[in-house]
C-alpha cells in the first residue's frame, strides 16, 4: 500500500508542535503527506480533550469518514487518545492506532505493527525517556519555531484533564533545549516559542540545574534569536526573576500569558489553583512595575460549579482592574476523572452563556479603549504574512499584538522586522504604516 498520510490537529500550541514532530517522523519513515483525508491511506487526528466540544470533534470526523475509509488506517493521537485509550476501539472500530503524546518517537515501530496487519495498536505509556528526542520535527511556520521544554503537568486544577492526558511533569535537559534552539537559529529562525503546559515550573534535570528564568535568558542570548516567547505560565510558579530576565534581556518578548481563571478567591480555591486573587494581583503588579511595558493576556472560566453572581462580578471587576490586552474566555465544561465533577451547584448552560457574553463584552470595551491609545506609537513588527487582497503585510509586535500595515511597492518584507506606526486601532488588531 502506498504510504500517504493526512493529519488534522486540534487543540493548543503543544498539539500543533506535536503534529510537527509526528509529520517529521512519518516523512522520515518514508510516508508522504497529502492535503485531504480522501487521498490518504493513513488518517491521523491529533486530538484535544480540554472541553467536551473539543473531544466530540474527533468522533464526528471519524464518523463522517467511516464509509469512505474502507482501506484506510485511522489513527487517534493526542489528548483524547491518552484519555480514552482502548475505549476508542470500541467507540470507533475502524480506528487501528491510539497513541498519546509521550509515544510519538515510537510511531515508526507502531506503524510496522500496523503494516503487519495488527489492527489494535496502542502507545499510551508516559514512561519514554526518549520522548524529547525528536530530531525529525517538520516545522510548519517559517518565522517562529516552537520548542518543548517541559511535558505534562503536576498541578491538579479541579476542572482540568491535562494531568491525565499529558501525564506528570517532565522537564527536558537544558543541553537538549539549547541544542535545538541553536539548530533552529542556524536554520534562520529568529523567533522561538518555548512550550509547556506549565513552562515556568521548568527545572533542568541535569547538573546545570537551570530554572525557567535562566533558560529564558540563555535562549534569548543565542546569536540570531531576536524574540523569545513562552506559554503557558501558572501564576503559582510565576516568580519575580522571570520579570527581571525580561527586563534585562530585550530579546525576551514583553508579553506574558498568565491565566487567572476567576477573580474570586473562593472560586479559585474550588478550582485548586493554589493562589488567591491578591496573590495573582501581586504578579500583575510586578509586571506593571517592570521597566518595559509588558502586555498581559489571560484565560477565564465562567460558570465553575458554585460560582455565584457575586463571584462572577469579582471576575468582571478583575478585568477592569488588570486591563488585560486580551483574554480567552471559556464556559466551564465537565471533564472525565477531574475532581470538580464531584462538586455541587453546577451552573445551567444558559447562565454560562449569559456570563461568557458579559465577560467578552466587558473585555472588548477595555481593548477598544486601550488600543485607541496606541495610535501614533511605533512598534517593531515581525512580518509573518501578507493579505493579498488588501495589499497589506501582517505581523506581530513583541507584545503579541497583530499589526497589519502597508509598505513600499515591490518590497518583500516576509520574515523581516519592520518599524510600523499605528494609524488605526480595533479591539483585536492594529493597522499602521511602515516607517521607512
Ligand atoms: N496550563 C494552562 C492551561 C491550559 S488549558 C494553565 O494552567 O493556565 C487552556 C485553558 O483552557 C485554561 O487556562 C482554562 O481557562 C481552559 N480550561 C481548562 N479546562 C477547562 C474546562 N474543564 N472547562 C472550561 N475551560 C477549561
Ligand atoms: Fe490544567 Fe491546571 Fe495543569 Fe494548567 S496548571 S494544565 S489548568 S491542571
Ligand atoms: Fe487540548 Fe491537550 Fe492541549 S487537552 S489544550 S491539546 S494539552
Amino acid at each position: 500500500m502506498e504510504k500517504t498520510f493526512y493529519i488534522e490537529t486540534f487543540g493548543c500550541q503543544m498539539n500543533a508542535h506535536d503534529s510537527e514532530k509526528v509529520i517529521g517522523t512519518l516523512i522520515n519513515t518514508g510516508y508522504t503527506q497529502v492535503e485531504t483525508p480522501e487521498e490518504a491511506n493513513y488518517v491521523f487526528y491529533n486530538t484535544c480533550s480540554i472541553r467536551d466540544k473539543a473531544e466530540q470533534k474527533v468522533f464526528h470526523r471519524l464518523q463522517s469518514l467511516k464509509r469512505t475509509g474502507k482501506n484506510k488506517v485511522f489513527a487517534v493521537l493526542g489528548c483524547v487518545a491518552q484519555q480514552e485509550g482502548e475505549k476508542i476501539f470500541e467507540r470507533a472500530p475502524h480506528v487501528s492506532l491510539v497513541a498519546g503524546s509521550a509515544s510519538y518517537t515510537k510511531l515508526p515501530e507502531m506503524l510496522i505493527q500496523i503494516e503487519a496487519g495488527n489492527r489494535r495498536v496502542t502507545g499510551l505509556s508516559f514512561d519514554n525517556p526518549e520522548a524529547f528526542d525528536t530530531p525529525f520535527t517538520r516545522r510548519d511556520n517559517p518565522y517562529h519555531a516552537y520548542i518543548t521544554i517541559i511535558e505534562g503537568c503536576d498541578k491538579n486544577c479541579s476542572y482540568c484533564v491535562v494531568p491525565f492526558t499529558r501525564g506528570p511533569e517532565r522537564s527536558r535537559t537544558s543541553e537538549s533545549v539549547m541544542e535545538e534552539a541553536r539548530r533552529v537559529a542556524g536554520l534562520g529562525y529568529t523567533e522561538i516559542q518555548l512550550l509547556g503546559q506549565n513552562v515556568n515550573s521548568y527545572r533542568d534535570p541535569s547538573s546545570a540545574g537551570w530554572d525557567f528564568a535562566t533558560m529564558l535568558d540563555k535562549v534569548g542570548s543565542i546569536p540570531g534569536i531576536r524574540r523569545v516567547r513562552f506559554t503557558t505560565s501558572h501564576p503559582r510558579d510565576f516568580v519575580k526573576p522571570i520579570i527581571d530576565a525580561i527586563d534585562s534581556n530585550p530579546n525576551l518578548c514583553d508579553h506574558v500569558h498568565l491565566p487567572v481563571q476567576s477573580g474570586s478567591s473562593s472560586v479559585l480555591a474550588g478550582m485548586q489553583r493554589l493562589y488567591t486573587r491578591a496573590e495573582y494581583m501581586q504578579r500583575i503588579d510586578w509586571m506593571k512595575n517592570a521597566k518595559r511595558s509588558i502586555a498581559i493576556t489571560s484565560d477565564i472560566i465562567v460558570g465553575f460549579p458554585g460560582e455565584t453572581e457575586r463571584d462572577f462580578q469579582d471576575t468582571l471587576d478583575l478585568l477592569d482592574e488588570v486591563q488585560f490586552d486580551a483574554i480567552f474566555a471559556f464556559k466551564y465544561s465537565q471533564r472525565p476523572n477531574t475532581s470538580a465533577l464531584a462538586l455541587a451547584d453546577h451552573i445551567p448552560e444558559e447562565e454560562k452563556t449569559r456570563r461568557i457574553m458579559i465577560v467578552n463584552e466587558r473585555q472588548r470595551a477595555i481593548q477598544i479603549r486601550n488600543n485607541a491609545n496606541l495610535v501614533g506609537e511605533v512598534y517593531e513588527v515581525h512580518v509573518e504574512g501578507r493579505h493579498q487582497s488588501l495589499g497589506q503585510w501582517m505581523g506581530r509586535t513583541s507584545q503579541y499584538r497583530t499589526l497589519n500595515f502597508s509598505g513600499r511597492d515591490g518590497e518583500d518584507l516576509l520574515g523581516s522586522y519592520v518599524p510600523v506606526r499605528v494609524t488605526r486601532a480595533g479591539p483585536n488588531s492594529l493597522v499602521g504604516e511602515a516607517v521607512l
